[in-house]
């Protein structure tokens, strides 16, 4: 296990760890003591439900306390650049931001987006890698700039779970939005992708192609439909353009994901990280339909913290 929990390639042995994450599932309380007199921080640069509850739930399931930290709202702005003035609006730098609370717990999530202005500044991912320079002690990805390791983690748990045959067709689908999203989520579920056996597609309009060093092992379709054909899981998630950066694709209602289509599907389960705007991302008969396996995928978060936790704390 390495130092940190950011990526795909922090992952040694996807196969085994679902395993794991799978039977902790059943036995939630059989590490109660591992994390005794141990501390977790989670840092947020933004906002989240099930990051932020599935995490807090997951330590207190290994016996550790957590300290949640709301750094926009409730701390000093940091500046991240080095060799600055620092005599505009942060009052406090990254390198000692991170070792103070470095200090103060034992192991830290980071939750930073991207600011979808500037390609190569999010891509550099400088929260993290600052956290991860500076705090002295593990760093969980709780969603970066460019990648979400813990939702790709549970999506394939989930998966596992659900699979009917040894490899399923997984296709993720671009669906319509009524603002720019990162593409933290869909990056980081093709990079996990290309380490499980599945037939993994990609369906999208034109110009929405994400960056291809995470997507190299998908097959890319323009045509929904045809994508949809004998699927097994059809993972709908919505993200802004890579290559013309953050700008959303408007007038794509078409895109949304409906019962009608999943029927078209091979029966295929329905999977989506929430939140979800009903209605202009899936409709609600799809949402609320015996395809959707996405509260399991919900819950699962739990389990792939849980997991990743436990692997930090007896590395
Ligand atoms: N899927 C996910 O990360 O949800 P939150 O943004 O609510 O944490």
């Amino acid at each position: 296990m390495p130092n940190h929990f950011c990526s795909a390639e922090d992952c040694s042995d996807l196969t085994g760890w679902i395993r794991e994450a799978l039977i902790l599932k059943e036995t939630p309380y059989s590490d109660k003591l591992l994390g005794a007199n141990k501390t977790l921080g989670l840092i947020f640069f933004n906002a989240s439900l099930r990051t932020r509850l599935s995490t807090i739930k997951a330590a207190q399931n290994l016996g550790m306390e957590t300290i949640t930290f709301n750094v926009n709202k409730e701390g000093w702005q940091l500046e991240t650049a080095h060799g600055v003035v620092m005599d505009g609006d942060p009052a406090e730098h990254i390198t000692e931001a991170a070792a103070v609370m470095g200090g103060y717990c034992d192991i830290l999530g980071i939750r930073a987006f991207p600011t979808l202005l500037d390609r190569k500044e999010d891509y550099s991912e400088k929260y993290l890698l600052g956290f991860q320079e500076y705090a002295g002690v593990p760093i969980i990805n709780l969603e970066s700039a460019a990648l979400h390791p813990l939702q790709s983690f549970a999506d394939l748990m989930t998966i596992e779970q659900h699979k009917k045959k040894e490899r399923p067709k997984v296709v993720m689908t671009w669906a319509p939005h009524v603002k720019a999203l990162p593409q933290a989520v869909p990056n980081s579920f093709s990079q996990w992708m290309q380490h499980y056996d599945a037939d993994f597609y990609i369906a999208h309009p034109e110009g929405m192609e994400l960056d291809a060093k995470f997507t190299k092992n998908a097959t890319l379709s323009c045509d929904q439909d045809e994508a949809f054909k004998e699927a097994d899981f059809i993972y709908v998630k919505n993200w802004s353009s890579y290559h013309d950066y953050g700008e959303p694709l408007k007038n794509q209602q078409g895109w949304m994901v409906t019962l009608e289509k999943l029927q078209r599907t091979h029966q295929a389960k329905l999977m989506h990280c929430l939140p979800v705007r009903r209605n202009v991302v899936i409709a609600d008969n799809a949402m609320d339909s015996r395809h959707s396996i996405i509260q399991d995928q919900a819950y699962n978060r739990i389990f792939a913290a849980q997991l990743v936790l436990k692997k930090l704390l007896t590395r």
